[in-house]
């Protein structure tokens, strides 16, 4: 597991789906969400994704993150073939390489803005966060617009300010890979042009790349590419 720690995942592909299929059961009625999906995204690479609500952004985006398993098929992220590792190396692979941010937040409702952010961080270092974590996360804060509202906790903030707190989270570790499941969908128009920055300056850095779910034009018009639905889907 240690081997994975610190190791260096960029390579030719950052991230490779190969045949990923996805089935639910709903007693015996069988339930094809994804069906032999594959595509890759090169290292530095934004990648939109959009397609009509139910036909399985969110799936394949925890698929491809390693919150969720597939049925079939495996990813590769840097290489490393994610769905094999045990569940310790998995979670600190994906603490180290990956920031996700969630459709509804998935906020720690018992700490504050700060601490939500710093938690990453937390969980990296096996260790209360030194003073250049918490100016890590103070500064995300602030990106986000919410150096004001660091020590209110979840339930004081609204849906958009939730999402904005995600949005610092996914990327106080400086994760190689982001993923976002509509990331603007609960923010006015003003402050989806700040994260639209935001998610912008990320792919600035060396080699990072990014898969976003969207029903935004702004986010799908800055994407390298715009990936449908309904043609990776062969169900
Ligand atoms: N845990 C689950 N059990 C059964 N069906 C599910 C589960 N999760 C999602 N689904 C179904 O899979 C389909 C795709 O869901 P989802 O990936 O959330 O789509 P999207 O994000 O594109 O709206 C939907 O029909 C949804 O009801
Ligand atoms: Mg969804």
């Amino acid at each position: 597991m240690n081997d994975l720690l610190g190791s260096d995942i960029s390579c030719e592909t950052s991230i490779e789906a190969s045949g990923i299929s996805k089935v639910y059961w709903d007693g015996s009625r069988r339930l094809d969400v994804l069906t032999d999906v594959s595509f890759s995204v090169r290292p530095g690479e934004a990648v939109a994704i959009v397609g009509p609500s139910g036909s399985g952004k969110t799936t394949l985006l925890n698929i491809l993150s390693g919150l969720d398993e597939p049925s079939a098929g495996q990813v590769r992220i840097g290489g490393v073939g994610i769905h094999g590792l045990g569940e310790d190396a998995k979670a600190a692979f994906r603490n180290e390489n990956i920031g996700f941010v969630f459709q509804f937040y998935h906020l720690l409702a018992e700490f504050t803005a700060l601490e939500n952010v710093m938690l990453p961080v937390l969980i990296r270092n096996h260790a209360a966060p030194d003073g250049a974590a918490r100016r890590r996360a103070e500064t995300l804060l602030s990106r986000v617009g919410l150096a004001e509202r660091a020590v209110h906790f979840p339930g004081e903030l609204s849906g958009g300010e939730q999402q904005r707190v995600a949005i610092a989270r996914a990327l106080v570790n400086g994760p190689k890979i982001l993923f976002c499941d509509e990331p603007t969908g609960n923010l006015d128009p003003r402050m989806a042009d700040e994260i639209v920055g935001i998610i912008r300056d990320f792919f600035y850095e060396d080699g990072r790349c990014a898969v976003i779910v969207t029903h935004d034009e702004k986010i799908a018009g800055m994407a390298d590419r715009v990936l449908r639905m309904e043609e990776l889907n062969r169900g």
